[in-house]
């Protein structure tokens, strides 16, 4: 059912843990599972992504695509950062079953809210990218299928 990446991810999940002072922060969940995911980068002044860690408090695919999310953005710029969406995190992972689709919204929605806490504490404004929702259900999500 799982591709063996979504499994090592899941076992050994990468960057797990939290980033004191982090400069920018974001907690999205799910009301219809309640699984809950928060990122944290730590961004330098030339605007690349030094450090990001994660904390999910949700299932198994969670956590596989939070890890594989924080490896893909890990020494992106913000704007590049922008472009791991959750096909992207999907497709690293070898996919995902079509029932956990929505956790890798999680994922992508998370690393959104973030860049926005920076962008927000900065003042800065990072094209393309929109305010978090709150609630991520797969109708709100701009990647789901419709
Ligand atoms: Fe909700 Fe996976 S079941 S994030």
């Amino acid at each position: 059912m799982y591709s063996e990446k979504v499994m090592d991810h899941f076992n050994n999940p990468r960057n797990m843990g939290e980033i004191e002072n982090p400069s920018g922060v974001g907690t999205v969940g799910n009301a219809k599972c309640g699984d809950i995911m928060r990122m944290y980068l730590e961004v330098d002044e030339t605007g690349v992504i030094r450090d990001v860690k994660f904390k999910t408090f949700g299932c198994g695919a969670a956590v596989a695509t939070s890890s594989m999310a924080t490896e893909l953005v890990k020494g992106k710029t913000v704007e590049e950062a922008l472009l791991v969406t959750n096909k992207a995190v999907m497709e690293a992972l070898d996919g995902l079953p079509p029932v956990k689709v929505h956790c890798s919204l999680l994922a992508e929605e998370a690393i959104h809210a973030a860049l926005w806490d920076y962008a927000r504490k900065r003042g800065i404004v990072i094209a393309g990218l929109k305010e978090p929702v709150a609630d991520v259900s797969d109708s709100a999500a701009p990647h789901a299928p419709s």
